[in-house]
C-alpha cells in the first residue's frame, strides 16, 4: 500500500568499468507532504560506494518548491547499502528506504570522461500503480527513469571560497583535487586544485594557499611549492594574488617576509614581494625552460600571514596569455594600475606600511581595446614617488608633480616616453601648475606600456592610476 503515497525514485545511477567502486548520483523525488519537513541532513552525491563509503545518499526532493523549472533540494537521508537489501546483479539494485523494499534497476552506463553537455534527469511522471501491478511493471518503470546526469565542468565558487570547476566527486578525487562544496544543483561537487607547502604538481591551474586557509597561518613558514610545467608548450604562469599579505618591507626592502619565485626564464626578473598585494597579479615568462618553477614563503615570525594565489599556466595561444616581459597586464577598457604593497587594507590585521620596493623595473602592459585611439592616466590615490640628490635633499619640493629626468632621476613612471614622479601626477601638458594634478594622455600608436623603476634607496607610499582607453572619434 506504501505506493498509495506515490513515492517517485529518481535514480541517476553509473558503474565504473575500471574499479570495482559504483559511482551513483541519486535523489528521490517525494510527492508526500509527510516528508516536507524532515531534517536538512547533510548528504554527498555523486558517490563512490567501497568499503569505507557504504551509504548512498539520497536526496529528497520538492517538486511543489520548485521555482523557476529549478529543482529544489531541501533535504536528504543516507542509505545504508550494506545493511540494506542490496544486489547487484548485473542491471539491479535494492533498496531498503524506511522498511519499503524497492527493486530499482541500473543502468550500466559507463561514467564518461568528460561531460559537456547538461541534462538533467527526467522527473517520472506520478503514476498511481498499485501492490498488485507493481511488480511486474516496476522494471519497465524504473528503466524510464535511470539516467546519467551530466553537467557543465563549469566554474563554481567553493565553501573555502577559492574558485573551482564542478565535477563528479569521484573524477574530482581521481584529479588529486579537494571536494569543496555543491555545484550544478548538488549533482556535482566544487572541486578545488590546492598547492600546498612542500608540495608538487604539474596541474593546469591551482591555488596556492597558506596552511589552514582561508584561516591565516600563525607558523612561521619556510614553504615551497614547486610546479612543473604542464606540458613543453607552457610559455607563461600568470599568479593572481587572491589574498596576499605578509610583513611590510623596511625602506623598501623585503627583509622580513618574503615571496619568492624561481626557475623561470633567466632574463625574467621577478621582485621579490612583501607586504599587502591582495588583488595584484604578476606573471612569470618560462618559455625558455624546462622548468620546475619554484614558489617559496618565508617568513620570520609566528604572526598571521594569509595567502591564496592562483596559479594559472598558459601557452603562448590562451586567452589569458601577456605579451612578453610584461609583469602585468590589463586587458580592459578601464582599471586601475598599482604598485606593489600600496593598500592599507588588511583582513587579518597585520602591520600595513604602504610603501613600493627597492630595485623595481617592470612593465604594466594594457591590451589596446577596438576603435580606441589614446589611454589617459588619472591620479586616484596618494601619490608618491621620491627622488633624493647625492646630498640627501629631495628633488622637487613636497606636494608637486616631477617631469623628466633631471626631477625624476631614481624613481619614476613612464607614461607616453616621459618620467612622471612626485606627489602629483602632472606631465604638464595640460596644466603648468605641478601642485595639481592633471590628466596625462597618451596617443601612442604600438603597445600600450607603462613602465615603473626604483633604484636601490629612498621608497614612498607609490601610485594608483585610473587608465582609460579612449574612443577614436572622441
Ligand atoms: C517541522 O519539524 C519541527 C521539528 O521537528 C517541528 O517543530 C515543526 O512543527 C515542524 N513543522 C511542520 C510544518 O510540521
Ligand atoms: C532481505 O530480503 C529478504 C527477502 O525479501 C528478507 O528475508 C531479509 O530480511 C532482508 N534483509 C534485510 C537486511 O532487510
Ligand atoms: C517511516 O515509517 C514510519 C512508520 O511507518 C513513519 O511514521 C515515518 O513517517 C516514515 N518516515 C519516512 C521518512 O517516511
Ligand atoms: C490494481 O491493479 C489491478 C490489476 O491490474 C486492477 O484490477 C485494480 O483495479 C487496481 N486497483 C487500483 C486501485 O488501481
Ligand atoms: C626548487 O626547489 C627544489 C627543492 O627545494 C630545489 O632542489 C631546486 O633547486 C629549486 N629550484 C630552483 C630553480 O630554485
Amino acid at each position: 500500500m506504501f505506493f498509495s503515497n506515490l513515492i517517485t525514485f529518481l535514480f541517476c545511477i553509473v558503474t565504473v568499468s575500471s574499479k570495482a567502486e559504483k559511482w551513483y548520483s541519486a535523489a528521490i523525488v517525494d510527492r508526500r507532504n509527510s516528508l516536507h519537513n524532515s531534517s536538512n541532513l547533510e548528504f554527498r552525491t555523486n558517490y563512490i560506494q567501497n568499503n569505507e563509503h557504504p551509504f548512498l545518499p539520497l536526496m529528497l526532493i520538492d517538486p511543489k518548491k520548485s521555482n523557476d523549472g529549478r529543482t529544489n533540494f531541501y533535504s536528504a537521508q543516507k542509505f545504508n547499502m550494506n545493511s540494506a537489501n542490496s544486489s547487484s546483479e548485473s542491471d539491479s539494485i535494492s533498496i531498503n528506504y524506511n522498511n519499503t523494499i524497492e527493486n530499482l534497476n541500473v543502468l550500466n552506463r559507463i561514467r564518461p570522461k568528460r561531460t559537456k553537455i547538461r541534462k538533467r534527469c527526467p522527473v517520472a511522471r506520478p503514476r498511481q500503480i498499485n501492490q498488485s501491478n507493481m511488480k511486474q511493471k516496476s522494471k519497465t518503470r524504473f528503466l524510464e527513469v535511470f539516467q546519467v546526469v551530466e553537467f557543465d565542468h563549469v566554474s563554481c565558487t567553493s565553501s573555502s571560497g577559492l574558485e573551482g570547476t564542478c565535477l563528479p566527486e569521484s573524477e574530482c578525487i581521481d584529479s588529486g583535487g579537494s571536494t569543496m562544496g555543491t555545484c550544478a544543483d548538488g549533482y556535482g561537487t566544487c572541486c578545488v586544485t590546492q598547492f600546498l607547502c612542500d608540495g608538487r604538481s604539474d596541474a593546469d591551474s591551482g591555488w596556492f594557499t597558506n596552511p589552514g586557509f582561508p584561516s591565516p597561518s600563525t607558523d612561521r613558514l619556510s614553504c615551497t611549492f614547486i610546479l612543473d610545467k604542464t606540458s613543453e608548450d607552457i610559455t607563461q604562469i600568470r599568479l593572481d594574488f587572491n589574498n596576499f599579505e605578509l610583513l611590510p618591507p623596511t625602506d623598501g626592502s623585503c627583509h622580513d617576509d618574503q615571496f619568492i619565485i624561481s626557475g623561470q626564464n633567466v632574463n625574467n626578473v621577478i621582485p621579490i614581494l612583501c607586504g599587502i598585494n591582495s588583488g595584484q597579479h604578476v606573471y612569470i615568462e618560462v618559455g625558455e625552460v624546462d622548468g620546475p618553477i619554484n614558489f617559496t614563503f618565508q617568513t620570520v615570525s609566528s604572526e598571521s600571514r594569509l595567502f591564496s594565489i592562483k596559479v594559472t599556466q598558459l601557452t603562448s595561444s590562451d586567452e589569458l596569455a601577456a605579451p612578453t616581459g610584461c609583469l602585468q597586464y590589463f586587458t580592459d577598457t578601464q582599471g586601475y594600475l598599482e604598485s606593489f604593497n600600496y593598500r592599507d587594507k588588511s583582513d587579518i590585521v597585520i602591520a600595513r606600511t604602504p610603501s613600493y620596493l627597492n630595485n623595481l623595473n617592470y612593465a604594466m602592459c594594457i591590451e589596446r581595446k577596438a576603435e580606441t585611439c589614446s589611454v589617459t592616466y588619472t591620479n586616484t590615490g596618494n601619490m608618491q614617488l621620491v627622488n633624493y640628490d647625492t646630498d640627501g635633499l629631495p628633488v622637487i619640493p613636497p606636494d608637486q608633480a616631477g617631469v623628466e629626468i633631471l626631477n625624476c632621476p631614481s624613481d619614476w613612471l613612464l607614461i607616453a616616453a616621459t618620467r612622471l614622479c612626485g606627489n602629483r601626477l602632472n606631465d604638464g601638458s595640460v596644466f603648468q601648475d605641478f601642485t595639481v594634478n592633471a590628466p596625462v594622455t597618451d596617443n601612442g600608436a604600438g603597445p600600450i606600456v607603462v613602465w615603473f623603476r626604483s633604484d636601490e634607496s629612498y621608497v614612498g607610499v607609490g601610485f594608483k592610476l585610473m587608465y582609460q582607453q579612449n574612443s577614436c572619434n572622441a
